[in-house]
Protein backbone atom coordinates (compact mmCIF):
# COMPACT_ATOMS: atom_id res chain seq x y z
CA UNK A 1 0.00 0.00 0.00
CA UNK A 2 2.26 2.08 1.06
CA UNK A 3 4.75 1.70 -1.80
CA UNK A 4 1.97 2.40 -3.89
CA UNK A 5 1.23 5.89 -2.51
CA UNK A 6 4.83 6.57 -3.61
CA UNK A 7 4.41 5.41 -7.14
CA UNK A 8 1.46 8.06 -7.01
CA UNK A 9 2.94 11.16 -5.42
CA UNK A 10 6.89 9.96 -7.41
CA UNK A 11 4.63 9.96 -10.74
CA UNK A 12 2.43 13.11 -9.51
CA UNK A 13 6.31 15.06 -8.80
CA UNK A 14 7.71 13.80 -12.19
CA UNK A 15 4.54 15.40 -14.21
CA UNK A 16 4.79 18.45 -12.52
CA UNK A 17 8.51 18.36 -13.58
CA UNK A 18 8.28 17.80 -16.52
CA UNK A 19 5.30 20.09 -16.83
CA UNK A 20 7.61 22.77 -15.89
CA UNK A 21 11.12 21.98 -17.30
CA UNK A 22 12.13 23.78 -20.38
CA UNK A 23 12.29 21.55 -23.79
CA UNK A 24 15.76 22.59 -24.82
CA UNK A 25 16.16 23.64 -28.71
CA UNK A 26 15.89 20.74 -31.06
CA UNK A 27 19.45 21.83 -33.04
CA UNK A 28 19.77 21.75 -36.54
CA UNK A 29 23.54 22.50 -37.91
CA UNK A 30 23.42 24.63 -40.82
CA UNK A 31 27.11 25.59 -42.51
CA UNK A 32 28.64 28.51 -41.55
CA UNK A 33 25.79 29.86 -39.23
CA UNK A 34 24.26 29.77 -35.95
CA UNK A 35 21.70 26.82 -35.48
CA UNK A 36 18.00 25.97 -36.14
CA UNK A 37 15.57 25.38 -33.73
CA UNK A 38 13.21 22.67 -35.18
CA UNK A 39 10.12 21.99 -34.42
CA UNK A 40 7.49 18.98 -35.78
CA UNK A 41 4.29 17.97 -34.45
CA UNK A 42 6.23 15.46 -32.04
CA UNK A 43 8.48 17.97 -30.26
CA UNK A 44 9.41 21.89 -29.80
CA UNK A 45 11.00 23.61 -27.59
CA UNK A 46 9.63 25.78 -24.68
CA UNK A 47 10.96 28.14 -22.28
CA UNK A 48 9.79 29.20 -18.70
CA UNK A 49 10.25 32.61 -17.10
CA UNK A 50 11.41 31.47 -13.49
CA UNK A 51 10.28 33.62 -10.66
CA UNK A 52 13.73 34.89 -9.06
CA UNK A 53 13.78 34.75 -4.70
CA UNK A 54 15.16 37.71 -2.91
CA UNK A 55 18.12 35.27 -2.32
CA UNK A 56 18.72 34.31 -6.25
CA UNK A 57 18.80 35.93 -9.74
CA UNK A 58 17.92 33.77 -13.00
CA UNK A 59 19.74 34.04 -16.24
CA UNK A 60 18.72 32.91 -20.00
CA UNK A 61 21.57 33.12 -22.43
CA UNK A 62 21.47 32.63 -26.68
CA UNK A 63 24.41 32.61 -28.88
CA UNK A 64 26.30 32.50 -31.38
CA UNK A 65 27.97 29.23 -30.49
CA UNK A 66 24.43 27.40 -30.10
CA UNK A 67 22.93 28.48 -27.03
CA UNK A 68 19.19 29.15 -27.14
CA UNK A 69 17.90 30.69 -23.64
CA UNK A 70 20.36 28.26 -21.78
CA UNK A 71 18.51 29.18 -18.26
CA UNK A 72 20.93 29.32 -15.11
CA UNK A 73 20.24 30.37 -11.62
CA UNK A 74 22.77 32.19 -9.14
CA UNK A 75 22.97 33.20 -5.51
CA UNK A 76 23.47 37.13 -5.29
CA UNK A 77 26.61 38.50 -3.20
CA UNK A 78 26.90 41.21 -1.05
CA UNK A 79 28.36 43.75 -2.63
CA UNK A 80 31.97 44.84 -1.17
CA UNK A 81 31.96 48.60 -0.78
CA UNK A 82 34.53 50.23 -2.86
CA UNK A 83 34.76 47.21 -5.43
CA UNK A 84 33.10 49.18 -8.37
CA UNK A 85 34.95 48.64 -11.63
CA UNK A 86 34.61 49.67 -15.06
CA UNK A 87 32.04 46.30 -15.68
CA UNK A 88 30.16 47.01 -12.07
CA UNK A 89 26.58 48.08 -13.79
CA UNK A 90 25.01 49.72 -10.56
CA UNK A 91 21.15 49.88 -11.01
CA UNK A 92 19.08 52.85 -10.08
CA UNK A 93 15.09 52.08 -9.90
CA UNK A 94 14.47 55.63 -9.04
CA UNK A 95 15.16 56.96 -12.22
CA UNK A 96 12.43 55.40 -14.77
CA UNK A 97 12.31 56.31 -18.54
CA UNK A 98 9.64 55.46 -20.92
CA UNK A 99 6.63 52.34 -19.68
CA UNK A 100 6.70 49.69 -21.86
CA UNK A 101 3.87 48.89 -23.85
CA UNK A 102 5.33 45.94 -25.95
CA UNK A 103 6.34 43.32 -28.23
CA UNK A 104 5.08 41.47 -31.39
CA UNK A 105 5.00 40.69 -35.21
CA UNK A 106 2.69 40.79 -38.07
CA UNK A 107 -0.03 38.68 -38.55
CA UNK A 108 -0.13 39.19 -42.25
CA UNK A 109 -1.61 37.08 -45.12
CA UNK A 110 2.09 35.09 -45.60
CA UNK A 111 2.56 35.01 -41.88
CA UNK A 112 -1.59 33.35 -41.64
CA UNK A 113 -1.39 31.56 -44.65
CA UNK A 114 1.67 29.91 -44.24
CA UNK A 115 0.73 29.06 -40.60
CA UNK A 116 -2.38 27.17 -41.58
CA UNK A 117 -0.57 25.63 -44.66
CA UNK A 118 1.34 23.49 -41.87
CA UNK A 119 -1.94 21.74 -41.24
CA UNK A 120 -1.89 19.44 -38.56
CA UNK A 121 -3.54 21.50 -35.84
CA UNK A 122 -0.80 20.32 -33.04
CA UNK A 123 2.16 21.72 -35.14
CA UNK A 124 0.37 24.99 -35.60
CA UNK A 125 -0.47 25.11 -32.20
CA UNK A 126 3.11 24.78 -31.10
CA UNK A 127 3.76 28.29 -33.53
CA UNK A 128 1.22 29.77 -31.58
CA UNK A 129 2.24 28.70 -28.32
CA UNK A 130 6.06 29.75 -29.34
CA UNK A 131 5.44 33.23 -29.88
CA UNK A 132 2.07 33.92 -27.30
CA UNK A 133 1.87 31.16 -24.95
CA UNK A 134 3.44 31.55 -21.76
CA UNK A 135 6.13 28.17 -22.48
CA UNK A 136 7.07 30.50 -25.20
CA UNK A 137 7.97 34.56 -26.32
CA UNK A 138 4.90 36.12 -24.88
CA UNK A 139 3.81 38.25 -27.71
CA UNK A 140 1.28 40.86 -26.66
CA UNK A 141 1.39 43.16 -29.40
CA UNK A 142 0.63 42.20 -32.96
CA UNK A 143 0.31 44.65 -36.12
CA UNK A 144 -2.58 43.41 -38.99
CA UNK A 145 -2.81 44.81 -42.15
CA UNK A 146 -6.41 46.46 -42.94
CA UNK A 147 -7.12 44.74 -46.42
CA UNK A 148 -4.20 43.33 -48.24
CA UNK A 149 -0.51 44.35 -48.27
CA UNK A 150 2.54 43.14 -50.33
CA UNK A 151 2.68 40.04 -48.29
CA UNK A 152 -0.52 38.93 -49.52
CA UNK A 153 -1.22 36.41 -52.69
CA UNK A 154 -3.63 39.26 -54.28
CA UNK A 155 -3.94 42.81 -54.15
CA UNK A 156 -7.35 43.66 -52.34
CA UNK A 157 -8.94 46.38 -49.95
CA UNK A 158 -12.53 46.42 -48.60
CA UNK A 159 -15.59 47.60 -50.89
CA UNK A 160 -13.43 47.49 -54.25
CA UNK A 161 -17.68 47.50 -55.52
CA UNK A 162 -19.62 49.07 -56.22
CA UNK A 163 -17.06 52.02 -57.15
CA UNK A 164 -17.35 55.45 -55.76
CA UNK A 165 -19.40 54.49 -53.15
CA UNK A 166 -19.27 57.21 -50.85
CA UNK A 167 -20.93 55.44 -48.21
CA UNK A 168 -19.10 52.05 -48.27
CA UNK A 169 -22.68 50.25 -48.80
CA UNK A 170 -20.37 47.08 -49.22
CA UNK A 171 -18.04 47.06 -46.46
CA UNK A 172 -16.93 43.19 -45.58
CA UNK A 173 -13.87 41.87 -44.48
CA UNK A 174 -12.33 39.20 -47.11
CA UNK A 175 -11.80 35.73 -47.06
CA UNK A 176 -7.80 36.52 -46.00
CA UNK A 177 -9.88 37.91 -43.05
CA UNK A 178 -12.11 34.86 -41.51
CA UNK A 179 -9.68 32.34 -42.96
CA UNK A 180 -6.39 33.76 -41.89
CA UNK A 181 -5.59 36.88 -40.17
CA UNK A 182 -8.77 36.55 -37.64
CA UNK A 183 -7.88 33.05 -36.35
CA UNK A 184 -4.12 33.23 -36.18
CA UNK A 185 -4.74 36.35 -33.70
CA UNK A 186 -7.33 34.54 -31.96
CA UNK A 187 -5.08 31.35 -31.54
CA UNK A 188 -2.95 33.84 -29.74
CA UNK A 189 -5.23 35.84 -27.45
CA UNK A 190 -6.54 32.18 -26.52
CA UNK A 191 -2.58 31.50 -25.01
CA UNK A 192 -2.10 34.85 -23.99
CA UNK A 193 -2.25 35.37 -20.38
CA UNK A 194 -1.40 39.35 -21.36
CA UNK A 195 -4.30 41.38 -23.29
CA UNK A 196 -2.85 41.30 -26.89
CA UNK A 197 -2.91 45.04 -28.42
CA UNK A 198 -3.93 45.11 -32.26
CA UNK A 199 -2.76 47.75 -34.73
CA UNK A 200 -4.24 47.84 -37.78
CA UNK A 201 -2.57 49.92 -40.50
CA UNK A 202 -3.96 50.12 -44.17
CA UNK A 203 -1.75 49.66 -47.47
CA UNK A 204 -3.78 50.53 -49.64
CA UNK A 205 -7.81 52.12 -49.68
CA UNK A 206 -9.66 51.03 -52.67
CA UNK A 207 -8.51 52.09 -55.91
CA UNK A 208 -11.22 54.28 -56.84
CA UNK A 209 -10.57 56.13 -53.69
CA UNK A 210 -7.29 57.03 -55.06
CA UNK A 211 -5.90 59.57 -57.94
CA UNK A 212 -4.34 56.52 -60.06
CA UNK A 213 -7.51 53.92 -59.63
CA UNK A 214 -4.24 51.68 -58.83
CA UNK A 215 -3.23 49.33 -55.67
CA UNK A 216 0.88 50.66 -56.18
CA UNK A 217 2.53 53.59 -57.97
CA UNK A 218 2.29 57.65 -57.33
CA UNK A 219 -0.86 58.17 -55.62
CA UNK A 220 -3.57 60.87 -53.82
CA UNK A 221 -6.18 59.76 -52.13
CA UNK A 222 -9.34 61.78 -53.99
CA UNK A 223 -9.93 65.04 -52.44
CA UNK A 224 -14.08 63.62 -52.38
CA UNK A 225 -13.06 60.14 -50.71
CA UNK A 226 -11.15 62.06 -47.33
CA UNK A 227 -15.13 61.13 -45.25
CA UNK A 228 -15.31 58.08 -47.03
CA UNK A 229 -11.25 56.86 -46.34
CA UNK A 230 -11.80 57.86 -42.25
CA UNK A 231 -14.82 55.45 -42.60
CA UNK A 232 -12.99 53.42 -44.18
CA UNK A 233 -11.23 52.56 -40.64
CA UNK A 234 -14.04 52.79 -38.29
CA UNK A 235 -15.82 49.84 -40.50
CA UNK A 236 -13.06 48.36 -39.86
CA UNK A 237 -12.15 48.37 -36.47
CA UNK A 238 -16.20 48.00 -36.06
CA UNK A 239 -16.11 44.76 -38.06
CA UNK A 240 -12.87 43.17 -36.39
CA UNK A 241 -14.75 43.98 -32.65
CA UNK A 242 -17.83 42.34 -34.09
CA UNK A 243 -15.37 39.02 -34.90
CA UNK A 244 -14.01 38.76 -31.69
CA UNK A 245 -10.72 40.88 -31.95
CA UNK A 246 -10.76 44.43 -30.25
CA UNK A 247 -8.29 46.85 -32.34
CA UNK A 248 -6.19 49.09 -30.12
CA UNK A 249 -4.58 51.24 -32.31
CA UNK A 250 -4.66 52.19 -36.30
CA UNK A 251 -1.64 53.61 -37.68
CA UNK A 252 -2.67 56.53 -40.81
CA UNK A 253 -1.18 54.81 -43.45
CA UNK A 254 1.61 52.65 -43.70
CA UNK A 255 4.68 54.36 -45.31
CA UNK A 256 2.64 57.23 -46.46
CA UNK A 257 6.26 58.12 -48.39
CA UNK A 258 6.56 55.37 -50.87
CA UNK A 259 3.55 56.58 -53.52
CA UNK A 260 5.29 60.26 -52.95
CA UNK A 261 8.33 59.20 -54.61
CA UNK A 262 7.08 56.63 -56.89
CA UNK A 263 9.44 54.40 -56.38
CA UNK A 264 8.74 51.83 -53.87
CA UNK A 265 6.06 49.40 -55.85
CA UNK A 266 3.77 47.67 -53.44
CA UNK A 267 0.25 48.40 -52.34
CA UNK A 268 0.49 52.34 -50.84
CA UNK A 269 -1.45 55.88 -50.61
CA UNK A 270 0.78 59.03 -50.75
CA UNK A 271 0.55 61.58 -48.50
CA UNK A 272 1.82 64.83 -48.34
CA UNK A 273 1.93 66.32 -44.50
CA UNK A 274 -1.08 69.03 -45.50
CA UNK A 275 -3.47 66.61 -46.96
CA UNK A 276 -2.79 64.53 -44.23
CA UNK A 277 -3.53 67.16 -41.14
CA UNK A 278 -6.89 68.20 -43.05
CA UNK A 279 -7.59 64.24 -42.98
CA UNK A 280 -6.99 63.58 -39.03
CA UNK A 281 -8.27 67.15 -37.85
CA UNK A 282 -11.29 66.78 -40.00
CA UNK A 283 -12.23 63.31 -40.75
CA UNK A 284 -10.35 60.60 -38.80
CA UNK A 285 -9.87 62.16 -35.33
CA UNK A 286 -13.67 63.21 -35.00
CA UNK A 287 -15.14 59.94 -37.25
CA UNK A 288 -13.24 58.07 -34.37
CA UNK A 289 -13.39 60.15 -31.08
CA UNK A 290 -17.39 60.95 -31.65
CA UNK A 291 -17.76 56.87 -32.12
CA UNK A 292 -17.82 53.38 -29.53
CA UNK A 293 -14.18 53.14 -30.38
CA UNK A 294 -13.21 56.79 -29.06
CA UNK A 295 -10.41 54.88 -27.07
CA UNK A 296 -8.33 53.29 -29.90
CA UNK A 297 -4.87 55.08 -30.57
CA UNK A 298 -4.75 56.91 -33.49
CA UNK A 299 -0.99 56.82 -34.47
CA UNK A 300 0.27 59.12 -37.03
CA UNK A 301 3.55 58.34 -39.20
CA UNK A 302 4.32 54.66 -40.27
CA UNK A 303 7.05 55.13 -42.14
CA UNK A 304 10.75 55.12 -41.54
CA UNK A 305 12.25 56.70 -38.77
CA UNK A 306 14.32 59.45 -40.29
CA UNK A 307 10.29 60.74 -41.76
CA UNK A 308 9.61 62.00 -37.93
CA UNK A 309 10.50 64.97 -38.52
CA UNK A 310 7.98 65.41 -41.41
CA UNK A 311 5.02 62.81 -40.34
CA UNK A 312 5.12 64.37 -37.27
CA UNK A 313 6.76 67.69 -35.90
CA UNK A 314 5.79 69.38 -39.06
CA UNK A 315 2.62 67.96 -39.25
CA UNK A 316 1.50 68.94 -35.84
CA UNK A 317 3.16 72.03 -35.91
CA UNK A 318 0.78 73.07 -39.03
CA UNK A 319 -2.21 71.58 -38.43
CA UNK A 320 -2.14 71.87 -34.14
CA UNK A 321 -5.72 70.40 -34.51
CA UNK A 322 -4.96 67.10 -35.31
CA UNK A 323 -2.61 67.41 -32.09
CA UNK A 324 -5.47 66.49 -29.12
CA UNK A 325 -6.80 63.29 -31.75
CA UNK A 326 -2.79 61.96 -32.06
CA UNK A 327 -1.33 59.08 -29.68
CA UNK A 328 1.94 59.02 -31.40
CA UNK A 329 4.54 58.13 -34.19
CA UNK A 330 5.47 55.12 -35.44
CA UNK A 331 8.40 54.34 -36.88
CA UNK A 332 10.17 51.60 -39.25
CA UNK A 333 13.51 50.25 -38.85
CA UNK A 334 14.87 50.21 -42.90
CA UNK A 335 16.65 53.23 -42.88
CA UNK A 336 18.17 52.90 -39.41
CA UNK A 337 22.15 51.79 -39.90
CA UNK A 338 21.70 55.86 -41.23
CA UNK A 339 19.91 57.46 -39.24
CA UNK A 340 20.99 57.95 -35.36
CA UNK A 341 17.60 57.09 -33.49
CA UNK A 342 18.31 60.07 -30.84
CA UNK A 343 16.33 61.80 -33.67
CA UNK A 344 13.30 60.32 -32.15
CA UNK A 345 14.17 61.56 -28.84
CA UNK A 346 14.87 65.11 -29.98
CA UNK A 347 12.16 65.19 -32.02
CA UNK A 348 9.46 64.24 -29.10
CA UNK A 349 11.19 66.25 -26.51
CA UNK A 350 7.89 68.98 -26.76
CA UNK A 351 5.49 66.14 -26.34
CA UNK A 352 5.85 63.60 -23.40
CA UNK A 353 2.63 62.39 -23.22
CA UNK A 354 2.40 61.10 -27.26
CA UNK A 355 4.76 57.87 -27.54
CA UNK A 356 7.19 56.75 -29.99
CA UNK A 357 6.54 53.15 -31.41
CA UNK A 358 8.08 50.78 -33.78
CA UNK A 359 5.64 48.61 -36.00
CA UNK A 360 7.99 47.43 -38.56
CA UNK A 361 10.92 45.27 -39.34
CA UNK A 362 12.74 42.55 -41.11
CA UNK A 363 15.81 41.64 -42.18
CA UNK A 364 16.17 40.59 -46.03
CA UNK A 365 14.77 43.28 -47.04
CA UNK A 366 17.63 45.93 -48.23
CA UNK A 367 18.86 46.31 -51.70
CA UNK A 368 22.32 45.18 -50.18
CA UNK A 369 20.64 41.68 -49.27
CA UNK A 370 22.16 38.76 -51.63
CA UNK A 371 19.17 35.97 -50.20
CA UNK A 372 16.22 36.87 -48.61
CA UNK A 373 15.77 33.81 -46.23
CA UNK A 374 18.98 33.24 -44.39
CA UNK A 375 18.51 29.88 -42.21
CA UNK A 376 20.56 29.94 -38.92
CA UNK A 377 22.13 33.38 -39.27
CA UNK A 378 23.35 35.22 -36.57
CA UNK A 379 24.17 39.15 -37.68
CA UNK A 380 20.30 38.85 -38.87
CA UNK A 381 19.39 38.49 -34.59
CA UNK A 382 22.10 40.75 -33.89
CA UNK A 383 20.16 43.22 -36.45
CA UNK A 384 17.04 42.64 -34.42
CA UNK A 385 18.42 42.74 -31.16
CA UNK A 386 20.75 46.30 -31.62
CA UNK A 387 17.74 48.01 -33.41
CA UNK A 388 15.13 47.19 -30.33
CA UNK A 389 18.17 48.52 -28.04
CA UNK A 390 18.97 51.65 -30.11
CA UNK A 391 14.88 51.91 -30.02
CA UNK A 392 14.24 51.64 -26.30
CA UNK A 393 17.33 54.19 -25.31
CA UNK A 394 15.28 57.03 -27.20
CA UNK A 395 11.93 56.13 -25.46
CA UNK A 396 10.29 53.82 -28.10
CA UNK A 397 7.32 51.97 -25.65
CA UNK A 398 7.38 49.10 -28.07
CA UNK A 399 8.85 46.83 -30.97
CA UNK A 400 6.59 45.18 -33.63
CA UNK A 401 8.37 42.95 -35.98
CA UNK A 402 6.74 42.17 -39.56
CA UNK A 403 5.57 38.75 -40.92
CA UNK A 404 6.04 36.77 -37.87
CA UNK A 405 6.16 33.75 -40.44
CA UNK A 406 6.94 33.26 -43.83
CA UNK A 407 7.65 30.21 -46.05
CA UNK A 408 11.31 28.88 -47.23
CA UNK A 409 10.99 31.13 -50.27
CA UNK A 410 10.65 34.37 -47.70
CA UNK A 411 6.99 34.86 -49.01
CA UNK A 412 3.97 34.43 -50.30
CA UNK A 413 4.19 37.88 -51.84
CA UNK A 414 2.10 38.73 -54.72
CA UNK A 415 4.92 40.77 -56.29
CA UNK A 416 7.11 37.98 -55.97
CA UNK A 417 9.61 40.07 -53.11
CA UNK A 418 10.35 38.04 -50.66
CA UNK A 419 12.15 38.88 -47.10
CA UNK A 420 13.18 36.41 -43.95
CA UNK A 421 11.43 36.31 -40.74
CA UNK A 422 11.81 34.63 -37.37
CA UNK A 423 10.11 31.57 -38.28
CA UNK A 424 9.88 29.89 -41.29
CA UNK A 425 7.86 27.47 -42.07
CA UNK A 426 8.40 24.18 -44.30
CA UNK A 427 4.86 22.57 -45.08
CA UNK A 428 6.21 19.90 -46.83
CA UNK A 429 8.52 18.51 -44.37
CA UNK A 430 5.90 18.97 -41.58
CA UNK A 431 7.98 21.44 -39.83
CA UNK A 432 9.35 25.22 -39.18
CA UNK A 433 12.30 26.59 -37.84
CA UNK A 434 12.84 29.17 -34.97
CA UNK A 435 15.60 31.53 -36.58
CA UNK A 436 17.98 33.29 -34.51
CA UNK A 437 15.58 35.88 -34.77
CA UNK A 438 12.61 34.37 -33.15
CA UNK A 439 15.33 34.63 -29.60
CA UNK A 440 16.43 38.20 -30.33
CA UNK A 441 12.98 38.97 -29.68
CA UNK A 442 12.38 36.45 -26.77
CA UNK A 443 14.92 38.14 -24.71
CA UNK A 444 12.90 41.10 -24.58
CA UNK A 445 9.27 40.18 -25.77
CA UNK A 446 9.13 37.47 -22.32
CA UNK A 447 11.04 39.34 -19.67
CA UNK A 448 9.78 43.15 -20.18
CA UNK A 449 5.81 42.79 -19.73
CA UNK A 450 3.69 45.56 -20.86
CA UNK A 451 4.15 48.46 -18.44
CA UNK A 452 7.49 47.11 -17.09
CA UNK A 453 9.58 50.63 -16.81
CA UNK A 454 12.97 51.07 -18.41
CA UNK A 455 15.25 52.33 -15.53
CA UNK A 456 18.88 54.10 -15.14
CA UNK A 457 21.71 51.75 -15.22
CA UNK A 458 25.58 52.29 -15.93
CA UNK A 459 27.02 51.22 -18.87
CA UNK A 460 30.09 49.19 -19.51
CA UNK A 461 33.55 50.55 -21.06
CA UNK A 462 33.69 47.56 -23.17
CA UNK A 463 32.08 48.96 -26.55
CA UNK A 464 30.90 45.68 -27.50
CA UNK A 465 28.43 45.07 -24.58
CA UNK A 466 24.82 47.34 -24.63
CA UNK A 467 22.44 46.98 -22.10
CA UNK A 468 19.16 47.67 -21.01
CA UNK A 469 17.33 47.78 -17.56
CA UNK A 470 14.02 47.48 -16.64
CA UNK A 471 11.32 47.19 -13.73
CA UNK A 472 8.51 44.88 -14.33
CA UNK A 473 5.07 45.07 -12.85
CA UNK A 474 6.17 42.27 -10.82
CA UNK A 475 8.53 44.23 -8.93
CA UNK A 476 11.51 42.56 -10.56
CA UNK A 477 14.83 43.79 -11.89
CA UNK A 478 15.24 42.82 -15.63
CA UNK A 479 18.77 43.52 -17.42
CA UNK A 480 19.33 42.56 -20.94
CA UNK A 481 22.11 42.54 -22.18
CA UNK A 482 24.17 42.42 -25.95
CA UNK A 483 27.86 41.39 -26.66
CA UNK A 484 29.16 41.55 -29.95
CA UNK A 485 32.70 40.12 -28.74
CA UNK A 486 34.45 38.54 -27.30
CA UNK A 487 33.21 36.86 -23.39
CA UNK A 488 33.86 39.32 -20.75
CA UNK A 489 32.12 39.84 -17.33
CA UNK A 490 29.97 42.12 -15.39
CA UNK A 491 28.63 43.03 -12.05
CA UNK A 492 25.21 43.60 -11.83
CA UNK A 493 24.79 45.92 -8.62
CA UNK A 494 21.50 46.94 -6.84
CA UNK A 495 21.01 47.77 -2.89
CA UNK A 496 24.17 46.31 -1.29
CA UNK A 497 24.21 43.12 -3.77
CA UNK A 498 25.72 41.76 -6.56
CA UNK A 499 25.32 39.61 -9.38
CA UNK A 500 28.66 38.64 -11.04
CA UNK A 501 27.79 37.35 -14.68
CA UNK A 502 30.09 35.35 -17.12
CA UNK A 503 29.12 37.08 -20.47
CA UNK A 504 29.20 34.65 -23.21
CA UNK A 505 30.78 35.79 -26.62
CA UNK A 506 28.08 36.98 -29.17
CA UNK A 507 25.31 36.67 -27.38
CA UNK A 508 22.37 37.59 -26.02
CA UNK A 509 21.93 37.20 -21.87
CA UNK A 510 18.34 38.05 -19.86
CA UNK A 511 19.35 38.77 -16.44
CA UNK A 512 16.14 38.57 -13.45
CA UNK A 513 16.31 39.15 -10.17
CA UNK A 514 13.43 40.56 -7.19
CA UNK A 515 13.73 44.27 -6.88
CA UNK A 516 13.80 43.88 -2.72
C1 LIG B 1 30.25 32.89 -43.14
O1 LIG B 1 29.15 33.70 -42.72
C2 LIG B 1 29.49 35.03 -42.42
C3 LIG B 1 28.28 35.72 -41.81
O2 LIG B 1 27.10 35.44 -42.50
C4 LIG B 1 30.02 35.70 -43.68
O3 LIG B 1 30.38 37.03 -43.38
C5 LIG B 1 31.21 34.93 -44.20
O4 LIG B 1 31.62 35.47 -45.43
C6 LIG B 1 30.84 33.45 -44.42
N1 LIG B 1 32.03 32.69 -44.78
C7 LIG B 1 31.99 31.77 -45.72
C8 LIG B 1 33.28 31.02 -45.93
O5 LIG B 1 30.99 31.53 -46.36
C1 LIG C 1 -19.86 43.70 -53.02
O1 LIG C 1 -18.55 43.16 -52.84
C2 LIG C 1 -18.41 41.83 -53.33
C3 LIG C 1 -16.99 41.37 -52.98
O2 LIG C 1 -16.79 41.45 -51.61
C4 LIG C 1 -18.66 41.79 -54.81
O3 LIG C 1 -18.54 40.46 -55.26
C5 LIG C 1 -20.00 42.36 -55.14
O4 LIG C 1 -20.18 42.46 -56.53
C6 LIG C 1 -20.16 43.75 -54.51
N1 LIG C 1 -21.50 44.24 -54.70
C7 LIG C 1 -21.79 45.29 -55.47
C8 LIG C 1 -23.22 45.69 -55.51
O5 LIG C 1 -20.95 45.91 -56.09
C1 LIG D 1 -1.48 49.40 -61.98
O1 LIG D 1 -0.08 49.56 -61.89
C2 LIG D 1 0.64 48.45 -62.41
C3 LIG D 1 2.10 48.67 -62.08
O2 LIG D 1 2.52 49.95 -62.46
C4 LIG D 1 0.36 48.32 -63.89
O3 LIG D 1 1.05 47.20 -64.39
C5 LIG D 1 -1.14 48.13 -64.10
O4 LIG D 1 -1.44 48.12 -65.46
C6 LIG D 1 -1.91 49.27 -63.41
N1 LIG D 1 -3.33 48.97 -63.46
C7 LIG D 1 -4.22 49.90 -63.83
C8 LIG D 1 -5.65 49.47 -63.76
O5 LIG D 1 -3.89 51.01 -64.18
C1 LIG E 1 -17.73 65.22 -32.89
O1 LIG E 1 -18.40 65.67 -34.08
C2 LIG E 1 -18.74 67.03 -34.07
C3 LIG E 1 -19.60 67.33 -35.27
O2 LIG E 1 -19.04 66.78 -36.44
C4 LIG E 1 -17.47 67.88 -34.03
O3 LIG E 1 -17.76 69.24 -34.01
C5 LIG E 1 -16.67 67.49 -32.78
O4 LIG E 1 -15.44 68.17 -32.78
C6 LIG E 1 -16.45 66.00 -32.72
N1 LIG E 1 -15.86 65.63 -31.44
C7 LIG E 1 -14.63 65.14 -31.37
C8 LIG E 1 -14.16 64.73 -30.02
O5 LIG E 1 -13.93 65.02 -32.33
C1 LIG F 1 2.07 25.09 -48.78
O1 LIG F 1 2.77 23.88 -48.65
C2 LIG F 1 3.03 23.21 -49.87
C3 LIG F 1 3.74 21.91 -49.55
O2 LIG F 1 3.04 21.18 -48.58
C4 LIG F 1 3.89 24.06 -50.77
O3 LIG F 1 4.08 23.42 -52.01
C5 LIG F 1 3.22 25.42 -50.96
O4 LIG F 1 4.08 26.26 -51.69
C6 LIG F 1 2.92 26.06 -49.62
N1 LIG F 1 2.20 27.30 -49.79
C7 LIG F 1 2.66 28.48 -49.34
C8 LIG F 1 1.81 29.65 -49.59
O5 LIG F 1 3.71 28.61 -48.74
C1 LIG G 1 26.98 54.08 -11.82
O1 LIG G 1 25.66 54.50 -11.45
C2 LIG G 1 25.59 54.98 -10.12
C3 LIG G 1 24.11 55.20 -9.82
O2 LIG G 1 23.49 55.94 -10.84
C4 LIG G 1 26.43 56.23 -9.99
O3 LIG G 1 26.38 56.72 -8.65
C5 LIG G 1 27.88 55.89 -10.35
O4 LIG G 1 28.65 57.07 -10.37
C6 LIG G 1 27.95 55.23 -11.72
N1 LIG G 1 29.29 54.76 -11.94
C7 LIG G 1 29.96 54.95 -13.08
C8 LIG G 1 31.33 54.36 -13.14
O5 LIG G 1 29.47 55.55 -14.02
C1 LIG H 1 36.96 46.23 -18.10
O1 LIG H 1 38.26 46.70 -18.35
C2 LIG H 1 39.17 45.70 -18.77
C3 LIG H 1 40.55 46.32 -18.84
O2 LIG H 1 40.49 47.54 -19.51
C4 LIG H 1 38.69 45.17 -20.12
O3 LIG H 1 39.55 44.12 -20.56
C5 LIG H 1 37.29 44.62 -19.98
O4 LIG H 1 36.79 44.24 -21.26
C6 LIG H 1 36.37 45.67 -19.39
N1 LIG H 1 35.08 45.04 -19.15
C7 LIG H 1 33.92 45.68 -19.32
C8 LIG H 1 32.69 44.86 -19.10
O5 LIG H 1 33.82 46.85 -19.64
Amino acid sequence: MMSYHIAVIASLVWQIAAEYADKPCAARAVANRSVLCVCTTDYCDTVIRETPTTASYYTYVSSEAGLRFKKSSGELQSAADGSVSNNSLEIDPSTTYQTIEGFGGAVTDAASITWKNLTDATLMQHLIDSYCGDSGIQYNLLRVPIGGADFSTRPYAYNELPENDITLSNFTLAPEDYDYKIPMIQACQKVSSARIDVIGSTWSPPPWMKTNNNFTGYSRLKKEYLQAYADYHYKFIEHYAAAGVPVWGITTTNEPLDATLDYININNLGWTIDYMGEWIANNLGPTLRNSTFKDVKIIAGDDQSYTVPLYWNSLVSRYPDTLPYLDGVAVHFYMNQYVPLSLLTQSMVEYPDKFVISTEACAGAQVTDTISVDLGSWPRAELYFNDIIQNLKNNVIGWIDWNMALNTEGGPNWLKSSVDAPVIINAEAGEFYKQPMFYAMGHFSKFVPRNSKRIKMNETTNTNIQTLAFLTPENTIVVVIYNSGASDTVKIRLGGKEAALSIEAKSFTTFEMLKE
